[in-house]
C-alpha cells in the first residue's frame, strides 16, 4: 500500500473510497487475495461430465483450464503454455484427449503434464532440446482443486486451508443445503460486464438493507418484506464467508413501505408464473445467499438457483458470470419454474438490473473522491462474531473488510 493511502478508522465503520480503484492496491489484491491461499468457483462437475470434456474458466484474471481426464478426475490447469505462455485453448468448452499450444504445438495430457514437444531432437542432427531437458519440469501449471458435492473450487495456493475448513462449518452447512449430494445440471448462463469494482459484489449480496429500498420488484409484489425473519451466519474464522438468509414469502404487500420511496402499490404482475415458487427444501428458508470470500455467491431465490462468480478486470471493471442450475432428477415443470423464475436476477433479470445500475453510481461517486469514505454502521460496531442477527445490519460487509485489511495491509 502507498504511504499516502491510509484507512481512516482502526474498525471497519470506514472504507476508503481509494480502496475501490487504487491500481497499486489492486494489484496486491489479486496477488494476496485472487492467488493467495483462498478458494475460487471454476465451474460445476456436470459441465465436463465425460472423459475429455475442457471448460475455460477463471481465477482472477487468470485463465484456467477445468478438466476431467481419462479416470474421471476433475484438474484444473493454468491455461498459459509453460513454453512461451500462450493461452493453449481458445473455446469456454471443448472435448480433446490433450491439450495443445497453438503456437508451437507442445502437447499436454488433461493433467497438464507435457507429453510431447515437437523437433525436440531438432532436425537432421541439428537444433532441438538438450539431451537434458526433461518433460517432466515442464508441465502446465497445476491448481488445488476440491469440490462440494459437485461444485469445483481451486486456489493456487498450496498452503490454503481444505475447502470445507475454509467455509466454516455454518457457511458448509448452508452450502450443502443446495449441494446436498444430489446431481446437479445447469440450465443456463448469463454473462455481464459492469464498470465498477469487484468488491462492490460480494458486499451488495451480503447487503440486506438495500433489498426493500432499491428494488422496486422485490417489494411491489410482496417477494421480501424487511420485517421477514433473518438469519445472518459468518464463519468463526474469517467473518468473511457469510449466509444472509431469511424465512417464509410474504403474502401482503409490504410492512413499514411508507419508508421506502420506491413502493408502488398500484403495480402488479399479469403473469404470476413469474413469482410463483413451491416449497422444495426442509425448512422455511427463502431466499439464502452464501458469500464465499473473495467473490463468489451461491444463491438460493425460492426455486431458483445460482452461482454468481465476479472475475476482476482492473480495479474499475469486472465481468458477473452467471450460473443457473437446478438438479439432474428435476422434472420438467421444475425446470421450466426454475427458468422462469431466472427473470428475477442475471443481466437484465427485474431484481438485479437495479444492483448493476447502482454498481456504476457508486463508482461515478467514488472515483474522484478518493479522500472520501463510505459508511458502514449499521447494525452496531461488533467485532465478535454474530450468528444470528436482523436484517438492518452492516455487520457481514464489516466481517469481510476487517479480513480484508488482514489479508491486504499486515505483513
Ligand atoms: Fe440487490
Amino acid at each position: 500500500m502507498s504511504n499516502t493511502r491510509q484507512w481512516p478508522t482502526e474498525d471497519c465503520t470506514r472504507v476508503p473510497n481509494w480502496v475501490y480503484s487504487d491500481p497499486e492496491n489492486y494489484q496486491q489484491e489479486l496477488e494476496k487475495i485472487f492467488y493467495g491461499p483462498f478458494w475460487s468457483f471454476v465451474g460445476l462437475e456436470c459441465e465436463i461430465p465425460n472423459a475429455g470434456d475442457i471448460k475455460r474458466s477463471q481465477v482472477g484474471e487468470r485463465s484456467v483450464l477445468m478438466t476431467r481426464d481419462e479416470a474421471g478426475d476433475i484438474n484444473v490447469i493454468l491455461n498459459s503454455c509453460a513454453h512461451r505462455a500462450a493461452e493453449v485453448c481458445q473455446k469456454k468448452f471443448d472435448n480433446s484427449t490433450a491439450l495443445m499450444c497453438p503456437y508451437h504445438q507442445w502437447t499436454y495430457d488433461l493433467k497438464g503434464n507435457l507429453t510431447g514437444v515437437p523437433f525436440r531432437r531438432g532436425q537432421k542432427g541439428a537444433g532441438g532440446y538438450p539431451k537434458e531437458f526433461d518433460l517432466k519440469q515442464h508441465g502446465m501449471r497445476k491448481l488445488r482443486v476440491e469440490s462440494v458435492n459437485g461444485a469445483v473450487f481451486a486456489t493456487f495456493d498450496e498452503n490454503a486451508l481444505p475447502l470445507k475448513e475454509y467455509m466454516g462449518e455454518d457457511v458448509y452447512t448452508r452450502f450443502t443445503r443446495v449441494f446436498d449430494g444430489r446431481k446437479i445440471k445447469v440450465i443456463g448462463y448469463q454473462r455481464q460486464r459492469i464498470k465498477a469494482n469487484w468488491k462492490l459484489y460480494p458486499e451488495n449480496m451480503k447487503d440486506s438493507y438495500h433489498a426493500t429500498l432499491l428494488h422496486v420488484f422485490l417489494i411491489s409484489f410482496g417477494l421480501y418484506r424487511m420485517d421477514q425473519e433473518g438469519l445472518l451466519f459468518h464463519d468463526e474464522r474469517t467473518r468473511a464467508n457469510n449466509v444472509v438468509a431469511s424465512t417464509a414469502t410474504a403474502k401482503d404487500k409490504l410492512a413499514g413501505k411508507e419508508e421506502m420511496i420506491s413502493f408502488k402499490d398500484s403495480y402488479a404482475l399479469l403473469d404470476m408464473r413469474q413469482v410463483a415458487p413451491v416449497k422444495e427444501f426442509n425448512d422455511d428458508i427463502t431466499i439464502q445467499n452464501i458469500t464465499l470470500f473473495p467473490a463468489v455467491t451461491m444463491q438460493q431465490q425460492q426455486n431458483l438457483l445460482q452461482f454468481r462468480n465476479v472475475v476482476p478486470i482492473g480495479p474499475n471493471e469486472f465481468d458477473l458470470q452467471w450460473t443457473f442450475f437446478g438438479y439432474e432428477d428435476d422434472d420438467d415443470e421444475m425446470t421450466l419454474r426454475r427458468t422462469r423464475l431466472a427473470n428475477l436476477t442475471g443481466s437484465s433479470g427485474y431484481i438485479s438490473v437495479d444492483d448493476t445500475e447502482v454498481f456504476e453510481f457508486s463508482r461515478n461517486g467514488m472515483l474522484p473522491n478518493n479522500d472520501r469514505n463510505c459508511v458502514l454502521e449499521m447494525g452496531g460496531y461488533d467485532t465478535e462474531t454474530p450468528t444470528k442477527g436482523d436484517m438492518v445490519s452492516e455487520s457481514a460487509i464489516r466481517g469481510f473488510y476487517e479480513f480484508y485489511r488482514k489479508i491486504m495491509y499486515s505483513e
